[in-house]
C-alpha cells in the first residue's frame, strides 16, 4: 500500500510540475506577443516545454505508464502480438507505449502501417540502435538490424540483386529438390507418429545454404546441427528479458549475467562456422549467390538470409499442419484441386494461378499466423506524422502485423480459419495482407518465402494425407508461442501416404 501511495504522490508531484511549466509557458506566449524582451528562464521553459510537448505527443493515448517503470510491464508480456492487439481494441489503431527513456508507437491497422512502411518510407526506414542489437549484428552491419544509411542501401542492393537473379535463375529446382527430398524423409518414416519440426527446418535451411554456400546438408549431419543449434540460441537469448534489460538499463551491464555471457560465446561460435562454411565455400567457388557479393559483405548476408529464412518459412509450414488437423476437410480439397489440375505430375510454380484453392490456404495462413508477427521494429528517421499524429524523430514503430491481420473493421469473422475468404467473392482483401511488411524494409525473401511455401505445401498435401497423432491426444494448441518468430507448440502428426 505504502508503495502505491509514494508512487500516486510522485505521479501528481510530476503533474503539478508539468502543469506550472505549460502555465508560465503561456505566460510568456502573452508576454513574449507584446514584449521582445521576454526574460531568459521562461524563455528556456518556453522551449523545453515545446519540446517536451512533441516529444511526448499528448494527442496519442496508451495504457497508463507507471513511474520509472513506463509500460515495460505491457512489453513483458507472454504473447506479445495478441496482449499489443487487444490494447488496439482499447486505445485505437495507433498508441504509445513508454519504455525506460523510447518512445514506442504501435501500429495495427494495414493502412497505418502502409502509410508508415510504404508511402513515408524515408521517414520510417530506420532501425533502433540498441546495444544488445550491435552486439548480434557486429556493430548493425547486418541487413536486418543495420541502421538506414548510405552502406546499408549498397549492402541491401547488392544482396537483393543477387537474390533476384538465383530467383530467376535457380530457386525452382532448389527448392523442389528440397520438397522431393522432404517427402522421402516422410514416406520413410511409414505412418509413425513424429514431431516434423526439424524436418521442416532442414528443408527450409537447405534453400539457403544452398543459395549462399552451394551445399545442402541432411537431417544428422553434424555441420548442419552446430549451425542451426547457435542461430536458434541467439534468437531466443537475444529475446530473453535478461539482455533485453541491458538496452534500457545500462548500468546493469556491469553485473555478471551468464545468459548474456552465453549470448556473447554463441556469437563467436556462429562467426566461427560461418566463417568456416564460407571458406569452404570460396575453394569450391560454386555457390550460385555470392559471386555477386564482395567480401565485406557476404559473411552477414550469410547471417541475415540464414536468420530470416529459416525459421519462418519452417514455423509457417508447422502452423499449416497444425490447423489441416483441426480442419482436414480443407486438407482434402486442396488435394482434390491438385489432382483435378494437375493429374499425377507435380506442381510447378507456374500453376499457381489454377490452383486458387491452395493459394488461398496459404494466404490465410500469412493472415492468420503472420510467422513475423511485429515485423522488425522501426526507427523514424526525422520528424513525421502518421494517422496524423506528430511522430518526433526516433520513435520507435512496432508495426503489429498480428493486429493488422485481426482487425474486425477489415476481416469479417478476423479469428476464424477460412482460407475461402480468398477465393474470388470471398471478401478476403489482398491489401491488407501484409505478413511480409512493406516499403524499404521489405522483407527481403519475400519472393524465396513465396515460392518455397508453395511448393512445399503442394508436395506435402499431394503425396500426404496428415492425421492426428492419436484419437486420446489432444489436437495442436493454436495459439503458438510468440517470440521474433510466433511458432506453434510442439506437436506429434501421422504423415499417411496418398493413393497416387
Ligand atoms: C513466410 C516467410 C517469411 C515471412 C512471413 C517474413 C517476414 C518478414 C518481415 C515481416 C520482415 C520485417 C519487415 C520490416 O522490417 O518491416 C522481414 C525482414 C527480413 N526477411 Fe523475411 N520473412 C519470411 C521469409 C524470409 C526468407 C525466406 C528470407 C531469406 C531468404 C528472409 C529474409 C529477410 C531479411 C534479410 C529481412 C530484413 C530486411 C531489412 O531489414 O531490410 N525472410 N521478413
Amino acid at each position: 500500500n505504502s508503495m502505491c501511495i509514494s508512487a500516486v504522490s510522485v505521479v501528481l508531484f510530476l503533474f503539478i510540475l508539468w502543469m506550472l511549466v505549460v502555465q508560465l509557458c503561456r505566460l510568456t506566449d502573452r508576454q513574449s506577443d507584446g514584449d521582445a524582451k521576454a526574460t531568459a528562464v521562461p524563455k528556456l521553459l518556453h522551449s523545453l516545454s515545446k519540446r517536451f510537448s512533441r516529444t511526448l505527443s499528448p494527442s496519442l493515448s496508451g495504457p497508463p505508464s507507471l513511474p520509472l517503470l513506463g509500460n515495460m510491464l505491457d512489453v513483458a508480456q507472454e504473447h506479445l502480438p495478441i496482449h499489443l492487439t487487444s490494447l488496439a481494441r482499447r486505445y485505437g489503431n495507433i498508441y504509445r507505449l513508454n519504455c525506460g527513456n523510447t518512445t514506442m508507437v504501435i501500429l495495427n491497422n494495414s493502412e497505418i502501417i502502409r502509410e508508415a512502411l510504404i508511402k513515408k518510407w524515408s521517414d520510417f526506414a530506420g532501425r533502433p540502435h540498441s546495444y544488445t542489437g550491435d552486439l548480434v549484428s557486429s556493430g548493425g552491419r547486418t541487413i536486418s538490424l543495420g541502421d538506414f544509411s548510405e552502406e546499408w542501401k549498397a549492402h541491401r542492393r547488392v544482396a537483393h540483386s543477387a537474390l533476384l537473379r538465383c530467383t530467376r535463375d535457380s530457386l525452382h529446382s532448389v527448392v523442389e529438390k528440397q520438397a522431393h527430398h522432404l517427402c522421402q524423409v516422410l514416406w520413410d518414416y511409414n505412418g509413425k507418429s513424429v514431431d516434423l519440426s526439424e524436418d521442416f527446418t532442414v528443408a527450409a535451411s537447405n534453400v539457403i545454404t544452398t543459395l549462399t554456400f552451394g551445399k545442402s546438408y541432411d537431417k544428422s549431419s553434424v555441420d548442419l546441427k552446430k549451425l542451426q543449434d547457435s542461430l536458434n540460441k541467439i534468437v531466443s537469448l537475444w529475446g530473453s528479458p535478461w539482455i533485453s534489460v541491458l538496452d534500457s538499463f545500462p548500468l546493469l551491464r556491469k553485473l555478471p549475467n551468464p545468459p548474456f555471457s552465453r549470448l556473447m560465446k554463441e556469437i563467436a561460435r556462429r562467426d566461427e562456422l560461418i566463417g568456416k562454411h564460407i571458406e569452404e565455400f570460396k575453394v569450391r567457388m560454386n555457390g550460385q549467390m555470392m559471386q555477386t557479393l564482395t567480401d565485406t559483405h557476404v559473411h552477414m548476408t550469410t547471417v541475415d538470409l540464414l536468420i530470416g529464412g529459416t525459421e519462418t518459412t519452417s514455423a509457417l509450414l508447422n502452423w499449416t499442419v497444425a490447423f489441416l488437423l483441426h480442419r482436414p476437410e480443407v486438407q482434402n480439397k486442396v488435394y482434390e484441386e491438385l489432382c483435378g489440375v494437375l493429374d499425377v505430375r507435380y506442381p510447378q510454380y507456374s500453376d499457381r494461378h489454377r490452383l486458387p484453392y491452395l493459394c488461398a490456404l496459404i494466404n490465410e495462413m500469412l493472415r492468420l499466423r503472420p510467422v513475423a508477427p511485429l515485423a522488425v521494429p522501426h526507427r523514424a528517421i526525422r520528424n513525421s506524422s502518421i494517422a496524423g499524429h506528430f511522430i518526433p524523430k526516433n520513435t520507435i514503430i512496432i508495426p503489429n502485423l498480428y493486429g493488422a491481420h485481426h482487425d474486425p473493421e477489415v476481416w469479417d469473422d478476423p479469428y476464424s480459419f477460412k482460407p475461402e475468404r480468398f477465393l474470388e467473392g470471398g471478401g478476403g482483401s489482398l491489401r491488407a495482407l501484409i505478413p511480409f511488411g512493406g516499403g524499404a524494409r521489405l522483407c527481403l525473401g519475400e519472393a524465396v518465402a513465396k515460392m518455397e511455401m508453395f511448393l512445399f505445401t503442394a508436395y506435402l498435401l499431394r503425396d500426404f494425407q496428415f492425421l492426428p497423432a492419436s484419437k486420446e491426444e489432444p489436437l495442436p494448441d493454436l495459439r503458438g508461442v510468440a517470440s521474433v518468430v510466433l511458432k506453434v507448440k510442439p506437436y506429434t502428426v501421422i504423415a499417411h501416404p496418398r493413393e497416387q
